[in-house]
């Protein structure tokens, strides 16, 4: 078995994190969080979400947000957009990299963005193809790729089907969602060389959140099947505010642990990013769940 050398890794924190935290939080604590980020080495740094105001309010600053931020040489922060209003919305504040996003379940399509899989693919073949004609580069969610919060069976073969009609429609990378985090490593290996046979593994990350607590030992199946990128939040804030009991992504901290104790190269400096969990943690007034930050916290002072 042979492992990645190096990983990147995707930095969910200010989109896929603050979305699911219920206190407020103002827009310059949001600019300086992804301005400490942007310090970290960390070269994907994914800002706000342009979705309806009234879907994820905690977010609907996004367009200072997204003017304000210090846009680092060499970082990418990419911007959640569901449809051409959102897509209009990011380029209006300059956006160059937006994700759009479905998933395999129906029943969860519906609730989080009201549409069917269909609906939404025929929705992001407008966003894709402007954005393609923008030069905007284009991120591909594939939402409960492991399972469903609302009980309707999800297969390998359905996750398969849409990620390949997503890289039809023009998307440069897909990220595979655990969003409601029930996957175990045996569904990663049985995923992953079935999206092989039709994608580039270097267009395909890795999107664990870590409900049940497997989402360090799913990342660890991904290196082995041959993946190379993953989503992280940092302090492991997060969830999905439609998906009933989804918690954070796993912990960004305990990923760059996890691979540089291994010889895997990040570029990403893990005291940089305990510096920005720690900023967060103090406006949002509770505890990060990630164990590497928790350790950190309580070993050392700096
Ligand atoms: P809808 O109500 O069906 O849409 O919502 P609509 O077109 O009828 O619009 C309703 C209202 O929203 C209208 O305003 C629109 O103008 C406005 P009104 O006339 O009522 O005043 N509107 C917008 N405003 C600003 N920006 C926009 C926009 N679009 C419409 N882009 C819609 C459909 C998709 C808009 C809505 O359901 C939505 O925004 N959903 C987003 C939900 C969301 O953000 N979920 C979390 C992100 S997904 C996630 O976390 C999973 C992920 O992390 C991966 C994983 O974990 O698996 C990515
Ligand atoms: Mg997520």
């Amino acid at each position: 078995m042979t492992l990645p050398k190096r990983v990147t890794l995707f930095e969910m924190g200010a989109r896929d994190g603050l979305q699911n935290e219920n206190a407020r939080i103002s827009t310059g604590d949001k600019v300086r969080y992804i301005d400490l980020l942007s310090e970290s080495g960390l070269r994907w740094i994914e800002a706000t979400s342009f979705v309806s105001p009234k879907a994820i309010p905690q977010l609907a600053d996004a367009a200072e947000v997204f003017s304000r931020i210090r846009k680092a040489p060499g970082v990418r922060y990419p911007v959640l957009v569901p449809n051409l209003k959102g897509y209009e919305r990011a380029r209006a504040v300059g956006a160059d990299a937006i994700a759009v996003f479905t998933a395999a379940s129906e029943n969860f399509t519906r609730r989080n963005i009201n549409m069917t899989v269909d609906e939404s693919l025929e929705t992001f073949r407008d966003v894709v193809r402007s954005a393609k004609g923008d030069g905007v580069w284009v991120r591909g969610y594939v939402s409960t790729a492991f399972g469903s919060p609302f009980g309707d069976a999800v297969t390998p073969q359905m996750v398969l089907d849409v990620s390949v009609k997503l890289m039809e429609l023009g998307c440069d990378e897909l990220s595979i969602g655990d969003t409601i985090g029930v996957g175990v490593p045996s569904q990663i290996e049985a995923l992953v060389p079935l999206l092989a046979t039709r994608i580039p593994l270097d267009k395909v990350a890795l999107h664990f959140h870590d409900t049940r607590g497997t989402a360090l030992a799913n990342v660890y199946a991904g290196l082995q099947q041959g993946v190379a990128k993953f989503d992280s939040s940092s302090g492991g804030l997060g969830g999905c505010p439609y998906a009933p009991g989804a918690t954070g992504n796993v912990g960004t901290e305990d990923v760059l642990y996890l691979l540089h104790q291994m010889g895997i190269e990040t570029g990403v400096d893990l005291a940089k990013v305990r510096a920005a969990s720690r900023f967060i943690a103090g406006v949002i007034g509770h505890t990060l769940t990630s164990k590497a930050y928790q350790a950190m916290e309580a070993t050392t002072t700096t």
